[in-house]
């Protein structure tokens, strides 16, 4: 079993925060470094999704170009990723001539299969600007609360979506003067022809989260229509028949497609045959296909998605979504995360402050699995001080101090195992087993809480061992209780590395164990009498009210 793994594309039209790390990309890092752990064959793909209006509109209001509000943000991105461990195997992005042309075809293609169809649709157009307005080109007074600050798809005063045309006294957000009526054509995907097969495929996804059934139950239940998949503006990918000239895709139309590209653009950058990113895409039953998402993009994944898949028809068949693990959101001190108001937390900016690892810790113990979640500063320091630095790093710590202090980091000579040891790694293996099914099946917050038994019942050995005493009375048994502690240590660095990685790297050295994260061996200790350890540091630090407060001070 092949596994493509993906996190949705993010907008190349600002910096993510902590919501979006905690919904669609850590709980997808951690699944893939399980799978890699497991020595499962598994593809990472992700990149910026770079087309769309507000890209185009934030350009013109700092008077660039597309292309750099995409190449700064991008690189933010990709920067702020890289500080919180993401292991893409492809961080791309959506501009760029593999993407179009793969764009492209999925459109011809289902052009040619009859799931396309063409409408003329009215519009405003700017006749200063030669242009039609797309929604949030346009601004006006709200036909629902009167406010004269309303967009053309939504009235921020009264937080309902609108419909440009019923807008009163619309303005062009470009040179304020009033567009007029016109028709436009535009081409549709007619979803309504994928009803059958999308509901039966859907009926088939049993052990789906709750949340994405009943969204798509939902969808159902009003009927699947046609959806435009065009757009009249000139940031994007031009639309591949005639008559469309000067007309694009539409970005979500492109987006999902990405992940395609992106496959097709690594197996080119690892010189692999031509055909090879097809085997991932056009495997049949032979790769599971992932997708870690936002709610808020559950629509895009699981019904349009896929009927854009389906209405392909080639002769080998694309693969559809196997998994699509919807997270809810994340707030912010009990408030929703924005971006306007800054209450926000940026990922690139917090990583400069605070240990990666602390933040993922943090993130996966309280994800927004089944139900929103919160952010709290409070939370996350009783996160790192109570659970990580007094669990797992007090353990690893009271071992390696000492050890060097008392045995010159060295444990060699007899050694003595007990009863109780068995009990210890039965407990052990228990949980080990539990934090196993919860990174197979997308539950990060209870791998944690797995996680953190076993640094309880680590703790718990060694205070009831009490190796202090032993040393004098019984040095082979006080040997047999190290080698056990330092096994336990390897076994939980190993365990963690989805979760914590630069944690797990740290400890290994420190224990002069080679750096990797077999789960094959997770259940036979891997270290013996005679070893000697690697120079020791300090695992997490403490985070002081001080520096929450700093960090709390900056939000609003
Ligand atoms: O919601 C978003 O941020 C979109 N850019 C997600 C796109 S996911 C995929 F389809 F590309
Ligand atoms: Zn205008």
């Amino acid at each position: 079993m092949k596994y493509l793994v993906t996190s949705a594309l993010p907008y190349a039209n600002g910096p993510i925060h902590l919501g979006h790390l905690a919904g669609a990309y850590l709980p997808a890092d951690i699944y893939v470094r399980y799978l890699r752990n497991m020595k499962r064959d598994v593809i990472y793909i992700c990149g910026t999704d770079e087309h769309g209006v507000p890209i185009t509109i934030n350009a013109e209001s700092k008077g660039v170009t597309p292309e750099t509000v995409v190449k700064e943000n991008h690189d933010l991105i990709e920067k702020g990723f890289k500080m919180a461990g993401m292991s893409f195997d492809i961080f791309s992005g959506t501009h760029n001539d593999t993407h179009a042309a793969l764009s492209q075809e999925f459109f011809i293609n289902l052009d040619k299969n009859g799931y396309i169809s063409v409408k003329d649709v009215e519009q405003l157009y700017c006749e200063h600007d030669k242009m039609f307005l797309p929604d949030r080109y346009v601004e006006g007074t709200c036909p629902i609360c009167k406010d004269t600050g309303a967009r053309g798809d939504q009235c921020d005063k009264c937080g309902n979506a609108l419909n440009t045309l019923d807008l009163i006294e619309p303005r062009c957000k470009l040179c304020g003067k009033t567009p007029v009526i016109k028709t436009s054509k535009h081409w549709f995907l007619d979803l309504d022809k994928f009803e059958k097969c999308l509901d039966s495929w859907l009926e088939s996804k049993t052990n789906w989260k709750s949340n994405v059934k009943a969204f798509c139950k939902q969808w159902f239940e009003r009927g699947l229509e046609p959806r435009g998949i065009t757009r009249d503006i000139s940031w994007g990918i031009p639309v591949p028949v005639e008559g469309a000239e000067g007309k694009v895709l539409y970005v979500w139309f492109d987006a999902p497609i990405g992940y395609a590209s992106f496959t097709k653009e690594l197996f080119e950058k690892r010189n692999a045959g031509p055909l090879e990113w097809e085997k991932w895409w056009k495997g049949g039953n032979d790769v599971k296909l992932v997708h870690f998402i936002g709610k808020d993009n559950i629509v895009f994944h699981s019904i349009i998605w896929p009927a854009m898949l389906m209405g392909q028809n080639e002769t080998q068949e694309w693969k559809l979504p196997d998994e699509i693990p919807a997270n809810e959101f994340l707030n912010l001190e009990g408030q929703k995360i924005s971006t306007s108001r800054n209450w926000a937390i940026w990922v690139h900016e917090f990583l400069e402050i605070f240990n990666p690892d602390s933040v993922r810790f943090y993130l996966a113990s309280n994800a927004p699995e089944s139900k929103d979640a919160d952010f709290s500063f409070k939370g996350f320091q009783d996160a790192n001080n109570g659970m990580l630095a007094s669990i797992y790093g007090n353990f690893v710590n009271r071992n390696l101090a000492f050890i060097n202090k008392f045995f010159n980091g060295k444990i060699d000579g007899e050694v003595k195992y007990t009863e109780e040891d068995d009990k210890l790694w039965n407990d052990v293996r228990k949980e080990l087993r539990e934090v196993l099914d919860c990174y197979e099946t997308f539950r990060v917050r209870d791998a944690v809480f797995h996680l953190m038994e076993i640094g309880r019942i680590a703790n718990k050995y060694f205070d009831s061992m009490a190796p202090w005493a032993l040393r004098k009375n019984d040095p082979a048994r006080c040997n047999g209780v190290f080698i056990n502690c330092l096994n336990l240590i390897d076994t939980l660095a190993t365990v963690m590395e989805p979760v914590t990685p630069g944690s797990s790297r740290k400890v290994k050295k420190m224990l002069n164990q080679p750096e990797e994260f077999d789960f094959s061996k997770l259940f036979t200790p891997q270290i013996q009498s005679g070893i000697t350890l690697g120079p020791v540091e300090i695992l997490f630090t403490m985070i002081d009210d001080e520096s929450i407060e700093k960090e709390r001070a900056k939000l609003g």
